[in-house]
């Protein structure tokens, strides 16, 4: 066993309800845990110790949606965009076409540097989805090389229909075939519940077939308009509705009262030039909102949470702790899990440390990088 002390933290945001946010502060992990939190003074000694010299520290981001079993790119669609055209999702399909004919390595090396990239910036779990296969062997394909460097992987037969096939017909393949071969490879499913995409009948067939193979479920949902997304993630409990762009006064009711997060993913939205989530409506309403960066080649080529935060505190009008916990703490519990996005003792090491005295530069520097250093399950990233 080796413990490690972090000392001379300026700010230390915990998430834990009873130890808050400390300020000269210290922090000792061992073997990939958090074993004591409390003030410098009263440090317990360690095996090996980092003195951080007042610099702010808070957990790991937790990116609880991303796509990043992909090949390809969409610069000339996102090109197109900025010129006016507006962004349909029938971009996919030109993701699905090069990342079939890629090869095993090429999407595993692709996947591996864009998690190097997000760990690099703070990202400690991140989630990510197939769903640029959209056939057995490709999708897969995708989740055995998902399961290699992601934390939670997440099958996403359901992203589009594939070109020229008929939606029932692909409907039926996804809740049969695909999910049998995919569901020993993934924790959760999803579907794209959206005008364009499935329709709220193909969506729940989707979500209770998942849940009968034993999957966690989670939808795309109110992206590009309203419509019955957020409504049908509540009624099938799913644990996350992601995108959450057009609410009505009744989906924010709904979430308010479930225990359904609305993963709200900003740097999508600004990329697709639509209007920003209504977060602040959601959050003084009750709804339990988290950040993610949806890094995606097609609307979303991201993998900065930083920028998630800062769009959320100065233009969603988010405070800034409440974006913090929401790419922190809210994260995890979109992925239903208790172990990461806070530090009290016995929670994962997973620990990053700003070049910046609080977690108010976030918003206040925006566009600069921030990242000091990052332990992931105790082990130093960087
Ligand atoms: O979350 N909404 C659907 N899926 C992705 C977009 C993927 C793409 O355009 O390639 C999203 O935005």
């Amino acid at each position: 066993m080796t413990s490690t002390l972090i000392t001379g933290i300026g700010e230390l945001t915990t998430n834990d309800p009873q130890l808050g946010r400390l300020t000269d502060a210290a922090l000792v992990f061992t073997d990939g845990r958090v074993d004591w939190v409390g003030p410098a003074s009263s440090a317990p000694a360690a095996d090996s110790r980092v003195d951080v010299a007042g610099r702010a520290v808070l957990p790991g981001w937790v990116d609880s949606h991303t796509h990043l079993l992909f090949a390809g790119d969409r610069t000339a669609e996102f090109e197109a965009r900025m010129a006016g055209l507006l962004y349909t999702a029938g971009g996919i399909a030109v993701t699905v076409e090069a990342t079939r004919a890629a090869s095993d390595g090429d999407i595993a090396d692709n996947l591996r540097r864009h998690v190097a990239e997000a760990v690099a910036q703070g990202t400690t779990t991140i989630e990510t989805k197939t769903g640029y296969g959209l056939n057995v062997v490709d999708e897969v394909r995708s989740a055995r090389i998902a399961a290699l460097e992601a934390d939670e992987v997440t099958f996403l037969g359901a992203h589009l229909v594939p070109p020229g096939a008929d939606a029932d017909e692909y409907v039926a393949l996804v809740i049969g075939d695909m999910l049998d071969a995919v569901a020993p490879h993934v924790r959760w499913a999803d579907v794209f519940c959206e005008r364009g995409a499935f329709d709220e009948d193909q969506s729940r067939a989707v979500l209770e077939a998942a849940r009968a193979k034993g999957l966690g479920l989670r939808v795309h949902g109110n992206q590009l308009g309203e419509g019955p997304g957020v409504r049908l993630a509540v009624e099938v409990g799913a644990a996350s509705v992601d995108h959450c762009t057009y609410l009505s006064a009744t989906d924010i009711d709904a979430l308010a009262n479930s225990s359904t997060v609305a993963t709200l993913l900003p740097a999508c939205d600004l990329s697709t030039r639509q209007s920003l989530p209504p977060a602040r409506q959601l959050i003084d309403a009750g709804a339990t909102v988290a950040l993610a960066s949806n890094c995606n080649p097609g609307s979303s080529y991201t993998t900065s949470m930083a920028y998630c935060i800062t769009t959320a505190v100065l233009q969603m009008h988010m405070t800034i702790e409440e974006a913090v916990t929401a790419a922190t703490l809210n994260g995890a519990k979109a992925l239903r899990r208790t172990d990461i996005g806070h530090l009290s003792p016995g929670a994962r090491a997973d620990i990053h440390v700003l070049d910046a005295p609080s977690t108010t530069h976030l918003a206040y520097r925006p566009g600069v990088p921030l990242t000091h250093a990052v332990w992931r399950a105790g082990v130093r990233q960087r």
